[in-house]
């Protein structure tokens, strides 16, 4: 073999030892690449703070998609910001209804006088008929109530995580996370009602008005005369049930209402409801 052919032969070994580590370091690159992205997203699944963020991070845009005029107004993050300042490192038993105060002032909600409709024991059904219908507007049809509908938190004392599992349950402390929000969420609810606002209570109970509850305790005792003219109760009723418009839990809703605002109360057959619901058609002054 020639000098030159030694030569050639060495440095095509080296090349190809040269590519042959640029192949590997490509190799461990991408695994390492892969496995950081595989590890962030399993964390960020598995950790409950981060889930929760992103579902309220992600109903907010999806409200604002809907309420264009209010995207200017809101920022999803700041809001995030100010629902977690409220009950992060705190006891779950220990979190105040005022604690939202800086939440509910990072929040820019519509407010159309004579729509706000409250409700109590009656969810579903208040909820199956406001979803498709923009004449009547519940709390959780607003921002605010939007965001935090059906969700569940809290953190620990010097804690600086967040928990959807776990939780002081509804009763179980006065001062809950989640009892305060909906506390101090539905009394500004309330302070901002306008015109005549109406309730839609159930006539399948003995006593539809009830003074313990969140609309007994918090909304009707908010409600400002100089603002509000007159709360109709919309008793919905089945075939069956026997509570009517006379029934003396409505003597007591009186007595909780400023004497200045008008109490109204009309019988709805639970029947003309749900034909509202599924008939769009229906205008919805002619559900009531
Ligand atoms: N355990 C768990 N959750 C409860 C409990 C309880 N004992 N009591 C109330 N809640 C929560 C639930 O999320 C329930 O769906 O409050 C909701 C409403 O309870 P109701 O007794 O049906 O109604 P009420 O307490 O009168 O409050 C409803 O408050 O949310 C606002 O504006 C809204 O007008 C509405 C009113």
């Amino acid at each position: 073999m020639s000098y030159e052919d030694v030569s050639r032969d060495n440095s095509q070994r080296k090349k190809r030892k040269r590519c042959l580590l640029l192949g590997v370091a490509v190799v461990l690159l991408t695994v390492i690449v892969f496995a950081v992205v595989l590890g962030l997203t399993l964390n960020r699944a598995t950790n409950s703070g981060e889930v929760l963020k992103d579902t309220v991070i992600s109903r907010c845009k999806t409200y604002l998609k809907e309420y264009a005029n209010l995207t200017s107004v809101n920022d999803c993050e700041r809001i995030w910001g100010a629902f977690e300042q409220a009950y992060l490192g705190k006891d779950p038993c220990e979190v105040h209804p005022e604690a939202y105060d800086p939440l509910i002032n990072s929040v820019t909600d519509h407010v159309f006088c004579g729509t706000m409709l409250f409700w109590s024991k009656t969810k579903t059904v208040v909820h199956e008929f406001t979803d498709n219908r923009e004449c009547l507007f519940t709390l959780e049809d607003t921002l605010l109530g939007f965001l935090f509908d059906e969700l569940t938190w809290c953190s620990k004392n010097n804690s600086q995580e967040i928990f959807t599992t776990g939780c002081p349950g509804w009763s179980e402390c006065v001062n809950n996370p989640v009892r305060s929000f909906w506390i101090r969420a539905s009394a500004n609810f309330a302070v901002t009602a306008c015109g005549n606002v109406s309730a839609m209570l159930n006539g399948s109970l003995e006593l539809p008005f009830s003074t313990t509850g969140v609309f007994g305790s918090i909304e009707v005792k908010n409600l400002d005369p100089n603002k509000v003219d007159g709360l109709t109760v919309l008793l919905v009723t089945k075939e069956t049930d026997t509570t009517t418009c006379a029934n003396p839990s409505f003597q007591t809703l009186r007595n909780t209402l400023d004497p200045n605002i008008a109490l109204n109360c009309r019988q709805v057959p639970y029947g003309k409801v749900e034909n509202c619901i599924s008939n769009l058609d229906i205008p919805c002054n002619d559900c009531f």
